[in-house]
């Protein structure tokens, strides 16, 4: 993951962009990076914009072709990948670094950075998937409205950080997890990610459909659904379904 990179000053979206280079008739080789300078019109999950400031932090895409990967377990790339992020960002935060379920990283509870993965899936198998990566890095002012509760490297530790190191050191990461993936560790990829959810085995205030109630996170399943324990019985639900709220 990596080795062939294209950096571009400026794109909407790496996302975007990398999406149309597969789409090229010319074969690209798995593991192609695409990163941006200034990315201006990032996209997140749910349909959500990602702000970057330029040149200041991590807005990335990777091409990865995990057709080894049954559907029912498509989550598990996206363990894979949060796992290799996680681990990455330790090396430069240390402790503190959770991953919130699904994909956002969290230093304690502010969010760090975010994934946004893109899944060509034709019948029951993966064709390709488009991994956007957004890591804040060195920005040190964050408007409150857009982003909510965001932190930054910078924020955390008191310097700036390079960014080449930095996504080096994720690419690294997410490939050892990746080759993980490939010979089938479900379990041990299943723990590392849950040994650093955050959240997981607390007990929490969520929400559904404007109803509020208290749950603790006991594990997630492999087709990315959160399982929860409330008022002792246990629910799964998806992504869409369920907010965490501030306790
Ligand atoms: C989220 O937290 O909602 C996911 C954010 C993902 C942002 C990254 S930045 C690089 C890539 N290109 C995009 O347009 N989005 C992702």
């Amino acid at each position: 993951v990596g080795q062939n990179l294209i950096r571009l000053s400026a794109v909407d979206s790496t996302n975007n962009f990398l999406k149309l280079m597969v789409s090229k008739s010319e074969p690209l080789p798995e593991g192609t990076v695409i990163m941006a300078d200034n990315q201006f019109a990032g996209r997140g999950q749910q349909e959500n914009t990602w702000y970057s400031e330029p040149g200041l932090n991590l807005t990335f895409s990777i091409f990865l072709k995990p057709a080894f990967l049954p559907i029912n377990k498509q989550f598990m790339l996206n363990i894979a990948v949060s796992n290799g992020i996680n681990k990455a960002l330790k090396r430069f935060i240390g402790a503190g670094i959770k991953t919130k379920w699904p994909n956002d990283l969290y230093y304690n509870d502010s969010k760090i950075g975010g994934v946004l993965i893109e899944n060509s899936i034709s019948g029951s198998a993966f064709k390709s998937s488009i991994i956007g990566i957004g890591v804040n890095v060195n920005q040190q002012k964050f408007d409150i409205e857009k982003t909510k509760v965001a932190t930054s490297l910078y924020e955390i530790l008191q310097h700036d950080v390079n960014l080449i190191d930095l996504l080096a050191e994720i690419c690294s990461h997410i490939e050892s997890q990746y080759l993980q993936l490939k010979s089938g560790n479900y379990i041990s990829l299943m723990k590392t990610y849950l040994e650093n959810l955050y959240k997981f085995n607390e007990q929490g205030l969520y929400r559904q459909n404007g109803e509020v109630f208290e749950a603790t996170i006991t594990g997630v399943t492999e087709e990315g659904k959160l399982i929860v324990l409330t008022s002792g019985t246990e629910k799964r639900y998806s992504f869409k379904e369920i907010e965490f709220l501030k306790n």
